[in-house]
């Protein structure tokens, strides 16, 4: 991306090079006519639609149903694409996370060796059912709605997740992290490129993005905070 903003000498996302993840293969899904992609941008007030009652009962009905066999969805190859945002996006950690779309919580352990606190939440009751009870906090709620204090978390993470700008900007602490993965990059159907992240959210971010094997990602802060000034 380029600069923008007075005085803006670094980019507002800055570009890694691109790492190879062996073995791994894209979900081949996601289009631009997705239903879920199309949804995703609804969901981030990109294009109009917004979410509302029905939107939530179509989501959560098809998550329910893929619940039993999302577990075929997971492979090491994909969880190195997350651990590719962690470590190159400098995750380093903090008391809470709040991992937004966590499903049979694939990811949570990972974010779990990071945070003292990682609180999970789906809205799918069987995607939940099927997460491990711990290390991870389960929350069965709307991430439109979440249901955790203004301010506090040191990192909002959303894999393969929905983002809700308002809802993500509201829960992150000062100088907190907001991760967002996408395991198959642009054929992910929950895919937003991170300029487009950048744009939903309120306010000025800036951020690194990098690309892992076909996974794409991005880990961003708030323009100003203090991860600015180091
Ligand atoms: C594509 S799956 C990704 C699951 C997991 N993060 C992964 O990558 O394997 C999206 C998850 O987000 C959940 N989800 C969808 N809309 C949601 C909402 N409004 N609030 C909370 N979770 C939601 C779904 O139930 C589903 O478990």
């Amino acid at each position: 991306m380029s600069p923008t903003g007075p005085g803006a000498s670094e980019p507002v996302v800055r570009e890694l090079p691109a790492v190879e993840v062996p073995g791994h293969r894209v979900s081949g899904l996601g289009t631009p006519d997705h239903p879920m992609r199309i949804m995703t941008r609804r969901a981030a007030g990109l294009d109009g639609g917004g979410w509302d009652a029905e939107a939530r009962a179509q989501v959560e009905s098809l998550f329910d149903s893929l619940a039993p066999e999302w577990h075929t969805r997971t492979s090491e190859a994909r969880t190195a694409v997350v651990r590719d945002a962690l470590d190159r996006g400098a995750v380093t950690g903090g008391a809470v996370a709040v991992e937004v779309g966590s499903g049979i919580g694939t990811y949570s352990t990972l974010l779990a060796e990071r945070f003292g606190l990682v609180a999970a939440v789906d809205l799918s009751y069987e995607m939940l059912r099927l997460a491990p009870g711990a290390p991870a906090a389960r929350v069965h709620a709307d991430a439109a709605r979440l249901p955790v204090r203004t301010g506090c978390a040191d990192a909002v993470v959303l894999i393969n997740a929905l983002l809700f700008p308002g809802e993500v900007d509201r829960a992150l602490a000062p100088g907190g992290l907001v991760v967002w993965v996408n395991s198959s990059g642009e054929h992910t159907p929950i895919h937003l490129p991170a300029r487009d992240v950048v744009a939903a959210l309120p306010g000025e971010w800036r951020g690194v993005a990098g690309r892992a094997g076909y996974g794409t990602w991005c880990v961003l802060h708030r323009a100003g905070d203090r991860r600015d000034r180091r």
